[in-house]
């Protein structure tokens, strides 16, 4: 008996040491590095591109970036949950010291595919990625990047501190997305819900706030997100109060009563079904044309329901 308790002991003790041990080892390492594949790349510059370019940064990129003067200077991501740490957007005009503009477009390439910056360093899910965006679209972005749209500043913004939990996580469920082994092409824009499935989950990312979880997000195959589109993800606004995001499949405790021309309402301009407007982090979706966003609602409305009720 008392032999079979030392054995429980030194287990649980060994257990405990191995514990610790990766603890420090991941506070240590903090976010972990990776090599990174070199990316032959130079995007020519067209006028079409600069504009669609300009188009998607102005829904994603701009919208963490920008700083309250509207340069891309980075700012701090105050909707990320605190559970992740004070993280900061960087700088990404091209600057050449504070910004990017000594970083090749291959290497704008790889991070936004990947997550991984040129120095090999990762970037947890609090930067979006775009692993099936098609090559066109990333390469518009690049092309608005290296425009004279995006004005150079010196200006920057902290380091970001990430937590213990968004280190862990990173060591353990987070990992760079795969590079793609073919060229991912245009959607078709004749099929509807294609269409509207590629802006939601490949480029206009809604599905990350509008899941369950940042935790639990899938950004390869999106639909295997927790709790897809059925909402409920906490994020907070500018005071710091939780804002719940809402359910988006149509379920009655989601979007189910909604028109298409409300649906336009609310994602174009912030006006939800119930006469309120929507909170900060949904902004108004301005620069989708009404076709983009009602092949986003025909799309919603092919995927799984999901009962939810959010409260607020
Ligand atoms: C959800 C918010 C978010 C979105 C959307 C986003 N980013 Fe970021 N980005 C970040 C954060 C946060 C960092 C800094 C991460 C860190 O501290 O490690 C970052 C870092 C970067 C970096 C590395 C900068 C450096 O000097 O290390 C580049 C380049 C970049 N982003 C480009 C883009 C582009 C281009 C887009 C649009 C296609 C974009 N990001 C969209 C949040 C975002
Ligand atoms: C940064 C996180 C975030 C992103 C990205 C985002 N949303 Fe939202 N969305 C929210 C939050 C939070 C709410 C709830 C706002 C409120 O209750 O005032 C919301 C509310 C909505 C509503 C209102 C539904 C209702 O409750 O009546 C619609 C519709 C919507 N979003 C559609 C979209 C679509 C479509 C996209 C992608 C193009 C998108 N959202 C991207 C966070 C986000």
């Amino acid at each position: 008996m008392k032999k079979a308790l030392k054995i429980v002991g030194i287990i649980i003790g060994v257990m405990l040491l191995f514990i610790v041990g990766f603890a420090s080892y991941v506070g240590i390492t903090g976010i972990p590095k990776y090599e990174v594949k070199k990316v032959d790349l130079k995007v020519e510059i067209t006028p079409e591109r600069v504009a669609q370019g300009q188009k998607i940064a102005s829904m994603e990129c701009i919208a963490c970036h920008a700083g309250e003067d509207g340069k891309l200077t980075g700012r701090l991501l105050v909707e990320l949950p605190t559970e992740f740490g004070t993280v900061y957007s960087q700088n990404i005009t091209s600057d050449n010291e504070k910004g990017i503009g000594t970083w090749t477009d291959g290497e704008i390439y790889y991070l936004l595919r990947t997550g991984v910056k040129r120095d090999g360093q990762y970037i947890p899910p609090y930067m979006a990625k775009f692993a099936n965006a098609s090559d066109e679209d990333l390469y518009s972005v690049i092309a608005w990047l290296r425009s004279d749209k995006v004005q150079p500043t010196s200006e920057e913004v902290p380091e970001s501190s990430p937590s213990f939990l968004a280190k862990f996580l990173s060591h353990v469920a987070f990992k760079p997305l795969p590079f793609p082994e073919k060229p991912i092409p245009q959607p078709d824009t004749n099929n509807v819900i294609e269409h509207g499935k590629y802006l939601a989950n490949a480029v206009y990312n809604c599905y990350p706030c509008h899941s369950a979880d940042f935790k639990t997000m899938n950004d390869l195959v999106p639909e295997k997100t927790g709790g897809f589109y059925g909402g409920g993800n906490k994020m907070p606004n500018m005071k710091g109060e939780l804002i719940t995001t809402s359910n988006l499949t149509f379920d009655e405790t989601g979007i189910a009563d909604y028109t298409e021309d409300e649906f336009i309402q609310a994602v174009k301009y912030g006006k939800k079904r119930n006469g309120q407007l929507t909170r900060f982090p949904m902004f108004p979706h301005i620069q989708l044309t009404d076709k983009e966003v009602l092949a986003i609602y025909a799309y919603l409305k092919t995927v799984p329901k999901i009962k939810n009720k959010i409260e607020g």
